[in-house]
């Protein structure tokens, strides 16, 4: 396995968890473009989830770094049989009380997307949701990607949701206060986007409880026919580009859903 790029135990954490899960909801951050922060898998995402993925009850899905489990969960409440993958315990901890809340059974996995377990062909479908792609270097996110497509069965489907790169970049800014809180908590990101690369860097102060901490994360962007093509490269035919609403991916749209089939 290569080297991470950042440490993704100190971005996905209790903190993170306390800006974007707090017990009141999920909450999306407001200003500018969603930078590697969860928003909440609201009846609407569900639904979208549900209609692109054309699941049905009893279906097994895997969400791929699920999360504190939000979409997880609510997939489990409408029947599917639900396991989520995700590298921070953590969020799983959160995941599991939430889905116990829930009454739903969910099987959660701390696990690694660059290397999943012996799972060959074993999901109908497999979920990745808000930026949870392109945390590595290029050889090892097309090595997620075809581990994504091993693990699905044959005539499997993937849906990934990242920022739609054209609408990002448009709306790019150095700096921006990320999240507030009421009791004058705060997150603080200074930006750097390397268009050599591709990669998005995040240098993030985090402000709790009078303390501040510094972290940095990153992540790659992608236009459609880049994603397209490593889809393709990863075993997957059918490759669509969706913009959150579910119709063709436009420059207006801020996220792009990517809807790859297996043959
Ligand atoms: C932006 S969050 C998205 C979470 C979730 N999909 C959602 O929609 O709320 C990215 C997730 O990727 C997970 N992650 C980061 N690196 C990972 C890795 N190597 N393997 C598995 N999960 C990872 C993080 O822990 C985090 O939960």
């Amino acid at each position: 396995m290569t080297a991470d790029l950042f440490d993704a135990a100190a971005m996905y954490d209790d903190d993170y968890l306390h800006f974007f899960a707090s017990s009141e909801g999920d909450s999306a951050p407001t200003h500018g473009p969603v930078v590697g922060t969860a928003y909440a898998a609201t009846s609407a995402i569900t639904d979208l989830v549900w209609r692109l993925l054309d699941l049905q009850p009893g279906m097994s899905v895997l969400d791929l770094a699920c999360g504190h489990g939000t979409l997880a969960n609510a997939l489990a409440a409408r029947g599917c049989e639900v396991t989520g993958l995700d590298s921070s315990a953590v969020f799983l901890d959160r995941a599991r009380t939430d889905a116990t809340a829930m009454s739903v059974d969910v099987e959660y996995v701390l696990g690694d997307m660059r290397q999943l377990p012996a799972w060959t062909g074993r999901f109908d479908r497999l979920v990745n949701w808000t930026t949870a792609f392109g945390y590595f270097d290029d050889p090892t996110n097309r090595t997620v990607l075809a581990e994504m497509a091993r693990v699905l069965r044959p005539g499997g489907r993937l849906a990934m949701d990242l920022d739609n790169l054209p609408r990002f970049l448009a709306s790019y800014t150095p700096s921006r206060i990320t999240a507030t809180l009421d009791n004058g908590d705060m997150l603080v990101d200074r930006h750097h986007f390397d268009p050599l690369t591709g990669r998005f860097e995040v240098e993030r102060t985090v402000v709790r409880d009078g303390r501040a901490r510094r972290l940095t994360f990153l992540k790659r962007l992608f236009g459609f026919p880049e994603l397209r093509d490593w889809c393709t490269a990863a075993g997957f035919t059918t490759v669509t580009g969706l913009g959150e609403d579910g119709e063709p991916l436009n420059i207006r749209h801020n996220r792009m859903i990517v809807i790859a089939d297996l043959p």
